[in-house]
């Protein structure tokens, strides 16, 4: 099977469908919808939406009935990442390889492309879900990004940077990663499954294959980028809770047989990743 290809179809549907849900950029105010269009419209490797449609399907669902949802999330995760550029956050002047949103557009209209970005996914979530638990799972989104989810995560974050992040104790530092990114990792396969099935058990697996996937991503993420923790934690105990909650993910797909093997493989690459000797050394 060639995952490197099925991976690049599904960023081509999500792509398309992004297109298709932003406002044009010649649409008035057009000076936002050009910096919402500048950001969304990029290099993202669009895991976040993949995974909800994947989960969709693996329940039996259709690609289509996940695309709205999908996309909702890819413009929420979007916005986190305008606001953690800001100077005021993590002070990133690159994104995607292009300047970040700030840099562009000056710090007032990337505050604002993130706000309109916020409310875009809600409106494309109320007018895309067809489910009648869509109550619901637009609730449990809004649970996940919000202060007891990302934004939390992101606030503590930003409060171990003031203060002495190499000092940071290791439950600390698990609290904030899984805040600030496994969440929105878990809940999006979490509501991609909850558009297709009642299964409980089923959605509980998906829900927890993201958190745990989303962990790795992160400490993997911190790293390559050399967060000042690192020296602390240690690098042989990071390379440990890699392999530990990698294997945790593994095992929430055995359920799903070997239709979950995309999700393994992506598994499989962020790990390998972590593997590579120049990334601990
Ligand atoms: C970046 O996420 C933010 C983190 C949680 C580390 P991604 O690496 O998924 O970002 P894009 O969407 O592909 O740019
Ligand atoms: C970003 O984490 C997490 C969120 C935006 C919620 P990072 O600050 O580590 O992400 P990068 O390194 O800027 O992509
Ligand atoms: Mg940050
Ligand atoms: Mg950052
Ligand atoms: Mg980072």
């Amino acid at each position: 099977m060639d995952y490197a290809r099925q991976f690049s179809e599904y960023q081509q549907l999500i792509n398309q469908a992004l297109n298709s849900f932003l406002p044009g950029d010649d649409v008035g105010p057009t000076l936002i919808h050009q910096a919402m269009r500048y950001c969304v419209m990029n290099r993202g490797k669009r895991l976040r939406p993949i995974f909800a449609v994947i989960a969709c399907e693996l329940c039996g669902g259709t690609r289509d009935e996940a695309l709205g949802l999908a996309c909702g999330i890819e413009l929420i995760h979007t916005y986190s990442l305008i606001h953690d550029d800001l100077p005021s956050m993590d002070n990133d002047d690159y994104r995607r390889g292009k300047p970040s949103c700030h840099k562009q557009y000056g710090e007032a209209v990337a505050i604002l492309t993130g706000d309109a970005l916020l409310s875009l996914s809600y409106k494309l979530m109320c007018e895309s879900l067809q489910r009648r638990r869509k109550v619901e799972i637009i609730r449990n989104v809004c649970d996940a990004i919000g202060s007891f989810g990302m934004v939390g995560g992101q606030v503590l974050d930003l409060r171990l940077q003031e203060s002495d992040a190499a000092a940071v104790d290791e439950k600390t530092l698990l609290d904030i990663i899984h805040n600030k990114t496994a969440r929105l990792f878990s809940i999006s396969l979490e509501s991609g499954a909850m558009l297709a099935t009642d299964d409980e058990e089923a959605i509980r697996r998906l829900s927890e294959f993201g958190t745990f996937f989303g962990l790795v991503f992160q400490l993997v993420d911190d790293i390559m980028d050399n967060e000042a923790y690192i020296a602390t934690i240690g690098k042989g105990r990071l390379r440990e809770l890699v392999t530990a909650y990698s294997t945790q993910a593994r095992e929430r797909l055995s359920g799903f047989g070997p239709r979950a093997a995309l999700l393994e493989w992506f598994l499989e690459q962020i790990t390998q990743k972590a593997a590579a000797p120049q990334v601990y050394s």
